[in-house]
């Protein structure tokens, strides 16, 4: 059965996308076949994974319209085995206003990929942009869990709960949807602060599961740079032994 991850949250900068690119890669690499869908205008996503949003035909924008083509027609293979994309567009910066004219604005991306086509793969992992607008929104009730990314500093710690009522007041479009876990991420072990901050989370939200952390390294942001991930750019690497880590919680927790 298809899984479907929202890597989200709303503050910026915390490595939604860079954890959506290594954790496909590490999915993969155990086999697994991947749907990445760049949510997210800034297209950070499509572009790590070389693709030219000024050459796109098709988009994610096309997908959340009526009339517009259905998911194979806009999904695009990527030089990661086992790793396809639904591109963003930067015209995705007004889906926010003009889906207000649509019927059902919150589900545009939940009828297509709970669709058919998207049960070709056994993951699904939504990099979403850093707002809790309309796309946000289409990206958690499309979603069957939550991936949040979370850099363990008190101010990230403090724009937690408008995260999790969004979450809430989405509840009658999907009841399914809950957090699957925190990721503490670009964590600098250099300091107490990450390791204070995580002790202070846990005491505030006991049932919560964090998941293992992402230590800060040059290497991710090379890497993303060369549109590698960090499993290929340095195998042996913290990094890459974590996004491993992870792969395998994901795939244990599916089966
Ligand atoms: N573990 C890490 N170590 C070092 N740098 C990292 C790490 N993870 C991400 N980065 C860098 O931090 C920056 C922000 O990461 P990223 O773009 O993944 O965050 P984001 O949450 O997707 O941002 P946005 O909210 O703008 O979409 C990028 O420059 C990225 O290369
Ligand atoms: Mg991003």
């Amino acid at each position: 059965m298809t899984r479907i991850y929202a890597m989200a949250n709303q503050k910026g900068g915390v490595g939604k996308t860079t954890n959506c690119f290594n954790l496909a890669a590490a999915l993969a690499e155990r086999g697994q076949r991947v749907l990445l869908v760049d949510c997210d205008p800034q297209c950070s996503l499509t572009a790590a994974l070389g693709v030219s949003v000024l050459e796109l035909k098709r988009s994610l924008y096309d997908l959340l319209f009526d009339d517009g083509p259905h998911l194979g027609e806009v999904v695009l293979s990527t030089r990661m085995s086992g790793v396809d994309l639904i591109p963003s567009h930067p015209k995705l910066a007004e889906a926010d206003l003009q889906l207000l004219t649509v019927l059902e604005p919150q589900k545009r991306l939940a009828y297509q990929i709970n669709g058919r086509s998207a049960s070709d793969y056994d993951f699904v992992l939504i990099d979403c942009l850093p707002s809790l607008g309309t796309l946000m929104v289409n990206a958690l009730v499309a979603a069957d869990e939550v991936l949040v990314p979370y850099l363990p500093t008190p101010l990230s710690t403090a724009a937690l709960p408008y995260l999790f009522s969004t979450m809430d007041r989405l509840y009658r479009l999907n009841p399914k949807l809950r957090v699957f876990g925190i990721i503490p991420s670009i964590v600098d072990t250099r300091t107490k602060v990450p390791r204070v901050e995580l002790d202070r989370l846990r005491r505030l939200y006991p049932r919560l599961r964090i998941l293992p952390s992402i230590n800060k390294g040059v290497a991710l942001e090379r890497a993303m740079g060369l549109r590698i991930s960090i499993l290929e750019y340095m195998p042996h690497s913290t990094q890459a032994a974590t996004y491993r880590e992870l792969a395998r919680i994901l795939i244990e927790a599916a089966t």
